[in-house]
Formats: C-alpha cells, structure tokens, sequence
C-alpha cells in the first residue's frame, strides 16, 4: 500500500490523555519534495500528532513509516534519534555552552572545511552571517530561533518535522525567513509536515494543508481548494471572517433579502446558512432610494446602513447594519474606500462565491 515516494505516512493514529481523545484516528501521507501543514485553532491535536511522528510521544493505536520503514507498529517502536527525521518544536533549546557555529555544525559529519562552509551558507540565508562566534545568551529570541531553525535543517533531513517553527518571529522578519527556510528544504527535497494554526502561514508554505479539528483531520486539499471549498461553516470560518445569512430551503430554492439561492441537495424545509466571504460582498451606491437591478449572478440588492469604515493598507473594511433585520454583515474593498457611518448602501452577493452549508 505505501508507495515509495511517501516520505512519512501515517494510518489511523490516535491518542487520549485522561481518557480524552486528543488525536484520533489521523492518517495522512507526505511525499518527498512536499510540505504539507497541519493547520487547526489550538488544542486541535496538532503538537500531539507531530510528537508522534517524531517518537517523543506514544501513539494508543496506529502505524507510522518513514521512507516505507515502520518506526511505529505491533512489536515496533524506534526512538526519536533512530527514526531519521529532523525536528524543529516550539520549544527549541540551543546548546548554551556551544558557539553559534557549533549548534548549527552539531549534527554535521564530514571534515571542518565543508562542514564551515554548510555553517556559513546557511548563517547568511537567515540573515545572520558573522553570528557564528557568538553564544546563544548574546543572542535576541527571534535570532536563537532562526539558529535553531537552520540547526535542524543544516544535515539534509529528508523529513523535517516542524512545530511553530516561526512563532517568535515579528512580522518582517518571519516572511523572508519563511522563505529562506522554504528554500532550503525544497532545495534538498526533503518531506515537511509543519504545524501552525495560522492559516495565512499554512496557505503561504503548503503545498497541502490538512485541516484539523477535535483531534481529527477534517479536509484536505491545496491551499487554494481549502480556502475556496470549505467542507462546513467552521472551515471557512477558519480562514477568514465570514457572513452568514439564514435561510430555508424549500424545493431547492433558498429565498433571502438579497434573492433567491440555490441549495440543492438540502433537506426540504431544512434551515441553511448561506456563507459569504467578507471580499465577496460588492457594495453599490444609493439611487435616490434605489439600489442597481438585479442580475443572474449577484441576485438582488439588499439595503444597508454603514455602522463604521476601517483602512487596513491593502484594503478597507466596512461594517453595515442591513435594513431587513438589523444583522450585521462585513464587506472588505480593496484599497481605500470609507463612507461616513449612517452612508445608505446597496450590498450584493456573488452567487459563484458563497457557500451553503446546513444551519449550524
Ligand atoms: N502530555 C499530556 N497530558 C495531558 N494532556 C495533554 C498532553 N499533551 C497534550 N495534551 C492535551 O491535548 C490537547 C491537544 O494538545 P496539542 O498540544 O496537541 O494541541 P495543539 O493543536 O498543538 O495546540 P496549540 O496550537 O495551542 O499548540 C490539549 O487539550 C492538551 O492540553
Ligand atoms: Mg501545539
């Protein structure tokens, strides 16, 4: 069943603490050259499932290969130094008594030139060449981390586990440092699974993200086909702020303030929520009293009142109190766009771009 190209591969692993299920039944696979995240809110299972992976914690039930070999099984149980996989968890420690160059040269075999040479190189690709002599106590936090990073990356593992690993980092740095890191790994070809529950992080490194919840997967997919095809209401709660509007569906029709929807495949006379990013709302100015006509793809236009307008740089966000019910739907605009409060509104919905979803 396992194919060569996965790297790590994992079958139905689970595990309680107390008798709570923490992780449970998660299988996933992770090829060579692929980075994968595991992507969940905190507490989801996702340190426990790389803890795992990495041996440092025991599974209840479960297998897990490495390159096709079993470090977990019936009878099987390899601890974290034989299974051949490199670490970098949230809480990483540097050597104190060993330079810079001698953390990062710690897991190096081969002779001191090239062994200088690897140190150096990947010194300068986190930004901290002539770092090498120092000790990790002159260091900042961020810094020790970067160290820490390139530490674990600096032998070539063909799988890299990575817990948080840009955590500590502000905002500037960790984009570049991400990158560099990316590089470096696809560089070697090395299987990356990396655990973040931010999902800007996850759909920036992944190739995959699997999506985690209650200590289970519940999606899996391209970044692009996570954000733009969420399973439920909390998956695409997950990424970003969303509208919700409710409605019933009756012979697959939904009618709401903004016209009709199609919900096919919902119970009849069933509650649904119709969900809509805050990006896909489209805003149209007030006609003395008229909004634009209805079309096919937008449907109709529902009144609104503007509640307050907030620039964030690349764009603007808008908050409306619709006339229908008094509820509050969000609106982002690209660039700078703030009508003054109590500004009337007209607020369309593209069709293509909302999900339905049974009432949660
Ligand atoms: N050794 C342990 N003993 C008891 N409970 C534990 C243990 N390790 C983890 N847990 C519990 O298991 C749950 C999942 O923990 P885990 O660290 O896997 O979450 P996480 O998804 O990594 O969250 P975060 O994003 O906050 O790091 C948490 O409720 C945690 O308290
Ligand atoms: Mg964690």
């Amino acid at each position: 069943m396992t194919s060569s190209s996965e790297r790590i591969e994992i079958q139905g692993l689970s595990r309680s603490f107390s008798g709570r299920a923490v992780v449970s039944d998660v299988s996933l696979q992770v090829a060579a050259g692929q980075v994968m995240c595991l992507l969940g809110p905190s507490g989801c299972g996702k340190s426990t499932t790389l803890r795992m992976i990495a041996g440092v914690e025991t599974p209840d039930q479960g297998r897990i290969l490495i390159d096709g070999q079993p470090v977990f099984d019936a009878g099987v149980n390899l601890p974290p130094e034989a299974r051949g996989v490199g670490l970098m968890f949230q809480d990483f420690a540097l050597f104190p008594h060993l330079t810079v160059a001698g953390n990062v040269a710690f897991g190096l075999v081969g002779d001191k030139a090239t062994k200088l040479r690897r140190v150096e190189e990947l010194l300068e690709k986190v930004g901290l060449s002539g770092f090498g002599s120092k000790h990790p106590h002159e260091l900042s936090g961020g810094e020790q981390q970067r160290v820490a990073l390139i530490r674990a990356l600096a032998p070539k593992p063909r799988v890299m586990l990575m817990d948080e690993p840009f955590s500590g980092l502000d905002n500037r740095l960790r984009d570049g440092i991400r990158d560099a890191t990316l590089e470096v790994l696809k560089a070697e070809g090395a299987a990356v699974l990396l655990v973040t529950h931010e999902p800007e992080e996850a759909m920036r490194m992944a190739d995959e993200i699997a999506l985690m919840r209650g200590g289970q997967i519940v999606q899996r997919g391209a970044p692009y086909n996570i954000y733009n095809a969420p399973v439920d209401r909390a998956a695409a709660a997950f990424f970003s702020d969303i509208n919700v509007i409710r409605g019933r569906s009756t012979g697959a029709l939904t009618e709401t303030p903004f016209g009709a929807f199609l919900t096919p495949g919902h119970l009849d006379g069933g509650e649904v929520d119709i969900v809509i990013r805050p990006q896909h709302l489209k805003i149209d100015f007030d006609r003395a009293g008229r909004g634009p006509n209805p079309t096919v793809s937008e449907g109709s236009p529902a009144r609104g009142i503007v509640q307050r307008a907030r620039y964030l740089g690349h764009a603007s966000l808008v908050e409306f109190r619709m006339e229908f019910d008094g509820s509050i739907l969000t609106a982002s605009v690209p660039g700078v766009f703030l009508p003054k409060p109590d500004t009337v509104l007209w607020l369309m919905i593209r069709r293509d771009r909302c999900y339905v979803f049974p009432a949660a």
